[in-house]
């Protein structure tokens, strides 16, 4: 029974909500909550797509007056039956051919849903809040400007991201596009900051550019503008990527992911325009996170022989880059990249916090290891000790180690694991990294340096080209048994 009038509740909000809506012109769709207006938003498809002159900041829209069916109903509130839940109340119609559902008696419907909501319901839908704080007959402590706060922004939604994507791509470049860059909406992010563990000075940057954005008004006032560009240096698997996800979730923006190596799988003679339309995009996007992976790759070409359209296409992406303002256009910038030494002077002075990603301390990993085994059942846990011998490892390498532990115990059945699973899915993991270093002995040195301290080549900026007559005894490590030069082929 309680169900019963929680669906009723349900779907005379809504059409309270649509009926306003449809009167009060000066709401937008930011006054609509997500759920509904999902249902009311036409996507930039439309016949009329081609009128480009009016509407230049929205690709389509919402319009006038929202239609209330039984259909719109479900649509929006989830209720089955919206019909059904409502057909008992007395100020509630419906018309029979056409299914629209309408109110008999405004007033009463007004009054049964001021009866029944409470203010906090009221602050996640900006349209009733306004109605309610404005109405002389109730009572309500709410205002309009605290429910937009609350509500999330049109540009969060998927459909509106589709539509502006539709708009900018067409179909015959769509397919490149979408390898050179990907959009999420917010709620299809699954990061979230719970799930990471962060050292001091990471969170204190974060709270820093939380804090920028919060006050870009008051920043552009005092003429702060060279902010909002972020670098995430670190290893492999350090959680660059997740964090900059978990940031957009946190911060309910957009996610805008540039794969630079991309570029090159591209038809090259689209590449420069198509990072032009990424940045447009962001830019329509905005506020958004732009989240530039494998930064690295841009000083890499810039050095090397390539292709003169490649360059061209990376120069545009630099431009771009100093085009692009948190201040004056709403978009984060957030590069990232494992090869901060192969970065040019061109490329780290165009962000203003760089932010380290170092591989994961002791306590560090005893604290990752709680988090990702926060749904787990383990027998005689004790992350202290997992983290004791899980030096090197990345939160990647763990949940790695986690995964292989997991399907090790399902071999045997088991849904519950012990401490023993988590230890001997270590030393698996162990052999399996010592195979890959092997491996990577023979083939790409860079790789392996740059990996750290896994106790070997750790003799990062060592320069090989030169000194081979006489780089013994330097106390450096032990790595002079390992003949990382055989490529080389230099005689003794
Ligand atoms: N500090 C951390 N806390 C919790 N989980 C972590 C942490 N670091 C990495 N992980 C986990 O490891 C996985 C890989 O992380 P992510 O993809 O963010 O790494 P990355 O730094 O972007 O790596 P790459 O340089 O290879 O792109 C993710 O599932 C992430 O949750
Ligand atoms: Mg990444």
């Amino acid at each position: 029974m309680d169900r019963m009038s929680d669906a009723a509740l349900d779907v005379v909000e809504f059409m309270l909500t649509a009926s306003v809506y449809s009167d009060d012109r000066t709401l937008d769709e930011n006054d609509l909550p997500p759920s509904y207006r999902r249902v009311y938003w036409t996507g930039s498809a439309d016949a009329d797509g081609e009128d480009r002159g009016d509407g230049v900041s929205t690709p389509a829209g919402i319009s006038r007056p929202l239609s209330m069916t039984a259909t719109t109903a479900r649509e929006a509130t989830d209720v089955p039956q919206p019909w059904e839940a409502v057909s008992e109340l007395m100020f509630t119609e419906r018309d029979e051919f056409s299914g629209t559902l309408t109110f008999a008696d405004r007033e009463l419907a007004e009054q049964w849903f001021a009866d029944r909501v409470d203010e906090e319901r009221l602050l996640e839908n900006p349209t009733l809040a306004k109605y309610f704080a404005d109405h002389d007959d109730y009572a309500f402590d709410v205002s309009h400007e605290d429910a937009r706060d609350r509500n999330r922004p049109i540009q969060a939604d998927r459909v509106w991201i589709d539509g502006l994507l539709e708009e900018y791509f067409d179909t015959e470049d769509d397919e490149e596009m979408l390898d050179l860059v990907e959009v999420r909406a917010p709620e299809e992010v699954e990061m979230s900051l719970d799930d990471l563990v962060l050292t001091a000075d990471q969170e204190n940057e974060l709270d820093k550019i939380a804090k920028a954005i919060e006050h870009r008004e008051y920043l552009s006032q005092i003429g702060l503008r060279e902010i909002g560009k972020l670098l995430f240096v670190g290893p492999p698997g350090t959680g660059k990527t997740s964090t900059a996800q978990a940031l957009a979730q946190d911060m309910d923006l957009p996610f805008v992911e540039v794969k630079l190596s991309m570029i090159t799988s591209q038809y090259l003679g689209e590449t420069a325009k198509n990072v032009d339309k990424t940045f447009e995009v962001a830019k329509r996007l905005s506020p958004c996170i732009l989240f530039i992976d494998e930064f690295d790759f841009v000083a890499k070409t810039r050095r090397s022989d390539e292709h003169a359209a490649l360059k061209r296409a990376v120069n545009t992406l630099l431009k771009s880059i100093d085009n692009i303002s948190l201040i004056e256009d709403d978009v984060l910038l957030i590069g990232a990249t494992n090869h901060p030494d192969q970065l040019d002077e061109a490329a780290w002075r165009r962000f203003d916090e760089i932010i380290n990603f170092p591989k994961p301390d002791y306590d560090m990993r005893a604290d990752i290891l709680r988090v990702i085994t926060r749904q787990m059942d383990i027998d005689e846990f004790d992350p202290q000790l997992i983290a004791e011998v899980t030096q090197g490892l990345t939160g990647s390498d763990l949940r790695m180690v986690l995964r292989e532990a997991v399907l090790e115990a399902l071999t045997e059945d088991r849904t519950r694991l012990t401490q023993e699973d988590l230890l001997n899915a270590v030393e698996e993991f162990e052999e399996r990294d010592t195979l890959k270093n092997m491996d990577m002995m023979g083939g790409d040195h860079d790789a392996l340096v740059a990996g750290g301290d896994l106790g070997k080549a750790s003799d990062g900026g060592h320069d090989h080209s030169h000194d081979h007559g006489h780089d013994h005894d330097h106390d450096h490590d032990h790595d002079h048994d390992h003949d990382h030069d055989h490529d080389h082929d230099h005689d003794h």
